[in-house]
């Protein structure tokens, strides 16, 4: 199975509206953050002025016939602190198991060996347990509970910190089960 990660800035208009439509889906707005749905013209202006956004590197995962499957943003990259925070999702239509976690493997030595980040860290919400699931087979330490921090769905939630440091990855990785199978390539970064 070979798989790609490309800057969403680099796709073409019809497949940026794709991701959109993954990124739409019902599944994925209830665990996101920002969890409204968003409108095409929106999604297109955002992505103009990601062009210019040094902060963040979108990633899309698209499948061998080029359709986007799902995403792994590296957002509030700071090089003076050597960190940058992780943002995922996968389409609920796409059954692969173990996708997310390769892409987020390879991602993370992108992120490591590459982009020169010593530290990795992410953020979600409580009762996401696919969420936790995939950090914690990633290595992932949870460093901290916000409890209440939230509002989803006018109910107050909790969110749950994790961090991954570069030594933890390189000496403990090998161990990870990831799927040896899917060939994941970045492309254009
Ligand atoms: C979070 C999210 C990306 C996780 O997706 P996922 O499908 O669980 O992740 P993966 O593609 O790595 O697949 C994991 C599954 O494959 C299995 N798996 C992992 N590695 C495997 C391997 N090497 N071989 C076989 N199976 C494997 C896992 O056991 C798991 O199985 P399960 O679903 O039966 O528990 C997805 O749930 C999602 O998009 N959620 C909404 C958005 C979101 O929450 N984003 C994160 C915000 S913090």
């Amino acid at each position: 199975m070979k798989y790609k990660l490309i800057p969403l800035i680099d796709l073409d208009k019809e497949t940026q509206l794709q991701v959109l439509g993954i990124r739409n889906e019902e599944y994925i707005r209830e665990w996101m953050f920002t969890g409204d749905k968003i409108n095409a013209e929106d999604h297109l202006a955002w992505i103009e002025r990601l062009k210019n956004d040094k902060s963040q590197i979108y990633l899309i995962i698209t499948n061998r016939e080029d359709q986007p499957v799902g995403a792994v943003n590296i957002k509030n990259i700071d090089k003076a602190n050597k960190i940058a925070e992780l943002g995922f999702y996968k389409s609920q239509k796409i059954e692969e198991k173990g996708l997310l976690t390769k892409s987020l493997s390879t991602v993370i030595d992108y992120s490591f060996n590459s982009l020169g980040l010593e530290k990795i860290y992410s953020e979600a919400f409580e009762g996401n347990t696919k969420s936790l699931a995939i950090h914690k087979r990633l290595l992932f330490t949870e460093e901290g509970f916000m409890r209440l921090h939230k509002i989803k769905e006018g109910k107050r939630i909790g969110v749950h910190l994790f961090g991954l440091l570069k030594d933890e990855w390189k000496t403990e990785k090998e161990k990870i089960n990831i799927r040896k199978d899917i060939i994941m390539e970045i492309k254009n970064v």
